[in-house]
């Protein structure tokens, strides 16, 4: 973890937020595989590790912005855990690490929320979004845990993001250490990528090097010759010539800041005219979306040029028609680009997004829009220094998709469906990097990973 003053000086800005009542920050606890002593790899709650920092299961994070003083309750280990995991920290030791002093045993912190409901105070807490969290809210509350989402604090919320959106440079610099396990991750994936090989030998592989370099994967790998599968888990395919595979992969450091980083790779290591094709229109989408974000510009605004890139790259290859500016007002290159140019990233790879998106990416004056592909922008404000974006710009052939806009009739005038029907077996393209917002402009977060045509091409060599 960080040093103590860091997470110290956290909860004194959220102190200096919130006006009164209470604060509760449930840890994570393990969640079991298939029986209870056999759980699941344990990752903490990410608001837990902003504030409080303690990267084990079971303990609780209180302040009371009313008296100023913070809590972390906890039990202690007894003889027989000690027994089974070797010696153990105190929960008073573990409490210092953090810069809390006031340590109590779980069953003092049922007293306390008792004695705070008795007086009427304000309890809030964090949309929780495991089973185990609504449980022990729902049982300290007296209320049923089903409910707890809608019963989260939305001045907490509120509180928290605007803290957790601006990163500070300790952060930044865990960020810029995943990515450079991304680029272990990714040049292993690209030289790996040849026809015969298994997509499961290289998701093992790549798997395997955020575990050896950091706490793992940021989120469970993409990994397909089937990228037109925006999020494909499936890595069952043998490669074959002729195919392109997307790896959206990233890693996790020891305090669990994220990387989010995409690359296609044709199999075998050289890019066919198509496939080049498709590649420098998604590449142009990606690296003018870099060079164009700073404060000043919106991540709305930097999606829809994105978007046009795209539309204009496609009419350039006959597969789109009319005017661009029209076609993306109305949505038309969504057949092609369905998802947002990118999303906020730290501590979680979509972050913060368990808090609700909208009180992260939109806010009373800018609102989420309906249309399909621009109502998956996860984020639509202006950019301020500090934040941390991925730039994601894809270019995909989804073959129901384009069966059932044909069908329609949706969108004749801008698709030129003839010609688009003879792509149905390309597959997709996706191009993402990390950046952070700077005073001045951006910086691209982390070593540069191999990105152009003869980049990749020499990578995969
Ligand atoms: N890396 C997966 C995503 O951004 O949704
Ligand atoms: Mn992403």
């Amino acid at each position: 973890m960080f040093r103590s003053s860091v997470y110290t000086k956290r909860r004194a800005v959220l102190h200096s937020q919130m006006k009164s009542g209470t604060a509760l920050f449930i840890g994570n606890v393990d969640s079991p595989m298939n029986y209870p002593a056999n759980a699941y790899h344990f990752r903490q709650d990410s608001d837990f590790l902003y504030f409080f920092g303690l990267d084990l299961q079971g303990f609780v994070g209180l302040m009371d912005f009313d008296t100023g003083k913070d809590w972390i309750f906890g039990n202690d280990f007894d003889i027989d855990d000690i027994i089974w995991m070797g010696p153990q920290p105190t929960v008073k030791e573990l409490a210092a690490k953090c810069g809390v002093s006031n340590v109590a045993p779980m069953s003092k912190l049922e007293d306390i929320i008792k004695d705070t409901i008795s007086k009427k105070r304000k309890i809030h807490f964090l949309p929780p979004y495991r089973a185990e969290t609504k449980m022990t809210l729902g049982a300290l509350l007296r209320e049923n845990p089903c409910q707890m989402k809608t019963r989260a604090s939305v001045d907490l919320i509120k509180a928290v993001v605007s803290m957790r959106s601006i990163k500070e440079e300790i952060e930044i610099a865990e960020i810029e250490k995943a990515v450079g396990i991304a680029f272990n991750m990714h040049t292993m994936a690209m030289r790996m990528c040849k026809p015969g090989t298994k997509e499961q030998e290289i998701f093992g592989a790549i798997e395997g090097i955020a575990l050896s370099e950091g706490a793992g994967t940021a989120f469970p790998i993409i990994l397909s010759i089937n990228g037109q599968t925006l999020h494909n888990h499936s890595h069952d395919n043998i490669l074959t010539k002729g195919k392109m595979m997307v790896t959206d992969a990233g890693a996790e450091t020891n305090l669990h800041y994220s990387s989010d980083i995409t690359r296609t790779t044709p199999v075998g290591g050289k890019f066919n005219q198509r496939q080049r094709d498709i590649y420098n229109v998604v590449l142009k989408a990606n690296t003018e979306s870099i060079k164009s974000a700073g404060p000043g510009m919106s991540n709305r605004d930097l999606h829809l040029n994105a978007c046009k890139i795209i539309a204009s790259g496609m009419k350039e290859l006959g597969l789109m028609k009319g005017d661009i500016n029209e076609a993306v007002e109305l949505g038309a290159h969504a057949l092609c680009m369905p998802h947002g140019i990118g999303h906020l990233m730290g501590l979680d790879v979509h972050d913060m997004e368990a808090l609700g998106e909208n009180y992260i990416g939109y806010n009373d004056e800018v609102k989420r829009s309906d249309q399909f592909g621009f109502a998956f922008l996860r984020f639509a404000l202006p950019y301020k220094p500090g934040h941390v974006f991925t730039i994601e710009p894809g270019c995909y052939f989804i073959p129901q998709l384009i069966d059932q806009w044909k069908s329609e009739g949706k969108f004749r005038d801008f698709i030129n469906y003839e010609k688009i029907e003879k792509w149905k077996d390309f597959g997709g393209v996706r191009i993402e990097d990390d950046i952070l917002i700077t005073e001045k402009g951006h910086k691209l977060l982390g070593k540069p990973i191999p990105k152009t045509v003869e980049e990749i091409e020499s990578a995969c060599s």
